[in-house]
């Protein structure tokens, strides 16, 4: 069996190295590795190649930025003689990004199965691009397999035949316990000054929360706030630093230390040892769960209601008060211990290999 495997942004690639290593374990699957190339710097993506091990891509499409239409349509027209060359059984798409929808149309409208890793998750907010790409990419794949039991339950309302939903746990997890070890060993934390649990980490990049001056605004001055009682350590997205700077939104270095982005290692080794996280990612609503950090989703949804329901996660939108009062209470321990979601034990991508061969 070929299987064509696309990575395009940045949390793509901790799903696809797993899955990467699972299907190295048997002869019978040839992988082939496409990277859109919609994210490129390498502090973006090459990073992440050479930390978690990812061979080198076999096609690398190097789209660039773009409009999301512009984004979107430029994949779409790279990936299909790729695909009419290649010739896989199957591609498989990971995650909510604008690689994922793309590469999945070009395959479904050349008759090429679709495979899609983390299915079924719904924040049921339409103006989320992200929400937009889930709900498509689910509704033209032929395979679909979940990180969490919301996923199913979304899938199965939508009307997606059952035996096409399978329940693996998450692929995200299996690279975060791989690498716990060797993430001890980074030296962030030494070179930015922090001792352990004496610091909150922040990540925002989410065009609902940097896309507007004002809701921007306010959260740097919550963030300004914190960094009064503990440094607030924010490793900033290239999206965030062009909004801040346009916006001349001024920083006091004493408070938020800015960071270029990381890489998987040493972010890994900050969040597990930060006081508390504040983010408005996905995959980090995710990561601090399996931590056990608390964690603060400045958000009002969340695609990933079992980190809530199960882990430590919190949504606290962004209004500051929220923000500061939920701060509050995570330092005078009121802290939220947190369970492990079902499956989520590492070996989510033996279990989807385990599902693809038998097919
Ligand atoms: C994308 C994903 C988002 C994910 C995020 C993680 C979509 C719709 N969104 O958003 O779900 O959480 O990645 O990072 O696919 N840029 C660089 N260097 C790069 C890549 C981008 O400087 O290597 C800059 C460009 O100016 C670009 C901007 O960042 O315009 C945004 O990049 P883009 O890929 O459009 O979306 P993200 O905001 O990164």
């Amino acid at each position: 069996m070929k299987i064509l495997l696309v990575a395009g942004a940045r949390p793509n690639f901790m799903k696809i190295a797993p899955l990467i290593d699972a299907i190295k374990k048997h002869p019978s699957i040839h992988p082939v590795l496409v990277h859109t190339g919609q994210h490129y710097d390498e502090k973006m993506s090459g990073l992440f190649f050479h930390e978690l091990g990812i061979p080198e891509p076999d096609v690398n499409l190097e789209v660039g930025s773009g409009s999301h239409a512009v984004q979107t349509a430029e994949i779409m027209t790279r990936f299909e003689p790729v695909l009419l060359e290649q010739k896989p059984d199957c591609v498989l798409v990971v995650g909510d990004v604008n690689s994922t929808i793309a590469c999945g149309l070009v395959a479904v409208k050349l008759g090429v199965r679709l495979i899609h890793v983390e299915a079924g998750l719904r924040s049921f907010d339409r103006d989320m691009p992200e929400e937009i790409n889930r709900i498509l990419t689910d509704s033209i794949s032929d395979i679909l397999f979940c990180s969490e039991p919301s996923g199913v339950g979304n899938l199965l309302k939508e009307g997606v035949p059952e035996e096409k939903i399978h329940l693996v746990g998450n692929v995200m997890i299996d690279t975060l316990l791989r690498h716990r070890d060797k993430a001890e060993k980074s030296l962030i934390l030494d070179d930015l000054q922090l001792r352990e649990k004496k610091f909150a980490v922040a990540t925002i990049h989410r065009p609902a929360n940097v896309d507007d001056e004002g809701t921007l605004t306010r959260i740097m001055s919550v963030l300004h706030v914190i960094g009064n009682d503990a440094p607030v350590v924010f490793p900033i997205h290239p999206r965030t630093k062009q909004r801040l700077a346009s916006w001349n939104i001024k920083n006091d270095p004493e408070k938020i230390i800015f960071t270029d982005p990381l890489g998987y290692l040493d972010f890994l080794k900050l969040v597990s040892s930060a006081c508390v996280v504040l983010t408005d990612s996905g995959g980090i609503q995710e990561e601090t769960t399996i931590l056990k950090v608390p964690c603060l989703t400045l958000r009002e949804n969340t695609e990933r209601p079992c980190t809530v329901e199960i882990g430590s996660n919190q949504l606290v939108g962004t209004d500051p008060e929220k923000i500061l009062s939920a701060y509050q209470a995570v330092q005078r321990g009121k802290i939220k211990a947190g369970n492990i979601p079902p499956l989520w034990d590492g070996n989510a991508a033996e279990r989807i290999v385990t599902v693809l061969r038998n097919h």
